[in-house]
C-alpha cells in the first residue's frame, strides 16, 4: 500500500488524534512541530475556506511537504451563519466554549428556527495546487447543554435523525457523521481515486 506523508496543519491536540483515527492507517501524518514550524498559523482570511487555504499555503511555503489544513466553525440559520469563521471566540477572549454555548443559547431564545450545521473545509496541497474538501452535517440547537463528551458546542448541536447531541454520543459514533468525517471521507476518495490513476 502506498504510504502518503501528510503534514497537519494544527496544533489541536483533539483534533489531530480525531483526524488519524478517521483517515486510513495507510497516511502517516507529520506534526507541524515535527516539520519544524513552531510559530502560529495565520487565520486572517475572515471565512472558514479562507482561513483553511491560508494556514495550508503557510505550511506548504515553509516546508514543501503536502499538507492538509482544516477549518471548521458552527453556522446557525437564523444567526445569518454565525459564530461561522468566529466560533471558536464568539463570546470573546478569553476562549470560552460555555461562554460561546450561553449566547448562541440566548441569541436563539424564543425563536423557533433552531436549524444549524457543522461545516468542515480541508484544504490539501499537493505538488503545490490546492483542492479543497467541505463536510456539513445538518441538526439543530438544543434548547439546553447536554452531554459531557467532545469539545466547542457539542452539548448544543443535536445532528439530523439522532436524539442525542454530540457531546451524548462516544466519539466513534460522532466520527461516522461528524463534518470532519464527512470532509476526510472526501479526501480518503480523492487518494483512493488518485491512486487508481
Ligand atoms: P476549528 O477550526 O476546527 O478549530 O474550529 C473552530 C471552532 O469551531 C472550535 O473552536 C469550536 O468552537 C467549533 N467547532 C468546530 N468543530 C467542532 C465540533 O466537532 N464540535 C464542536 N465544536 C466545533
Amino acid at each position: 500500500m502506498r504510504r502518503i506523508s501528510l503534514v497537519l496543519a494544527s496544533n489541536n491536540q483533539h483534533k489531530v488524534t480525531e483526524i488519524r483515527k478517521i483517515l486510513p492507517k495507510c497516511f502517516d501524518l507529520v506534526s507541524l512541530k515535527d516539520a519544524g514550524i513552531t510559530s502560529e498559523l495565520p487565520e486572517s482570511k475572515g471565512t472558514i475556506m479562507g482561513n483553511a487555504t491560508q494556514k495550508a499555503n503557510f505550511v506548504w511555503g515553509a516546508t514543501c511537504i503536502e499538507c492538509l489544513a482544516d477549518d471548521s466553525g458552527l453556522e446557525v440559520e437564523a444567526l445569518e451563519g454565525r459564530p461561522g469563521v468566529d466560533s471558536a471566540h464568539y463570546s470573546g477572549f478569553p476562549i470560552s466554549a460555555d461562554r460561546n454555548m450561553e449566547l448562541v443559547l440566548s441569541q436563539l431564545k424564543g425563536l423557533e428556527n433552531r436549524r444549524a450545521s457543522f461545516v468542515t473545509i480541508l484544504a490539501l496541497i499537493q505538488e503545490g495546487v490546492c483542492y479543497h474538501f467541505e463536510g456539513r452535517v445538518f441538526g439543530t440547537i438544543s434548547e439546553e447543554k447536554r452531554g459531557k463528551n467532545g469539545f466547542g458546542y457539542d452539548p448544543i448541536f443535536i445532528p439530523d435523525g439522532q436524539s442525542l447531541t454530540f457531546a451524548e454520543m462516544d466519539e466513534k459514533r460522532k466520527n461516522k457523521i461528524s463534518h470532519r468525517a464527512l470532509a476526510l471521507g472526501k479526501l480518503k476518495e480523492f487518494f483512493d481515486l488518485n491512486a487508481e490513476n
